[in-house]
């Protein structure tokens, strides 16, 4: 290939990227096809156990409850134990597991609204585990993540679902 095509091929290869969808408000089923896509799925492995190709949530909401409860707890547990070496470590990875399980919650969402009661849950807990790997931590901004975590919890059981 001369030089120019290879500056043209690049220059196509960025429009094409450019020119991707960006995150669209299209619902569970364009959040299960975006999942798909980012894990790098195909059609041809669509079958394999395993699989990636799409996303299918596989347990019930009340069970997905069941581990937000039981995670969020151990966040807190985790900020309690002072005596804890790996304390902050702990908050993080059980805030990540609150954010993960608020991100299936979002894709069994009947509509907008319950989406985005359930990426609030999850963006917040997402902060909490940033704001725990901080170089200086802050105390009082990790108890008011927790407390605003738990009002996101309660603002979807308000709802009426
Ligand atoms: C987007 C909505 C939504 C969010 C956000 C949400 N919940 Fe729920 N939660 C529900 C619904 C709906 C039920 C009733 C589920 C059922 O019984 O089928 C429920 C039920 C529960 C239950 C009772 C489960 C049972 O055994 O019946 C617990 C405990 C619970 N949620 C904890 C949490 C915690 C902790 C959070 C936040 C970290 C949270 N939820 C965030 C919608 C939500």
């Amino acid at each position: 290939m001369s030089r120019l095509a290879v500056l043209v091929a690049l220059a196509a290869a960025l429009v094409a990227f450019v020119a991707l969808p960006s995150r669209s408000d299209d619902g569970p089923a364009g959040d299960r096809r975006r999942l798909a896509q980012d894990a790098g799925a195909t059609a041809a492995g669509g079958d394999r156990p395993g699989s990636l190709a799409v996303f299918e949530t596989v347990a019930p909401v009340e069970s997905l409850m069941t581990g937000l409860a039981g995670s969020f707890s151990r966040v807190r547990e985790a900020l309690e134990d002072v005596e804890e070496r790996n304390r902050l470590r702990r908050v993080e990875s059980w805030s990540e597991v609150v954010a993960e399980l608020a991100n299936v919650v979002v894709l069994h969402g009947p509509d907008q609204a319950w989406r985005d009661l359930a990426a609030d849950t999850r963006e917040t807990a997402l902060e909490l585990a940033s704001a725990s790997r901080a170089e200086a931590v802050d105390e009082l901004l990790l108890v008011t993540l927790v407390d605003r975590i738990d009002a996101s919890c309660a603002a979807c059981h308000d709802a009426d679902y």
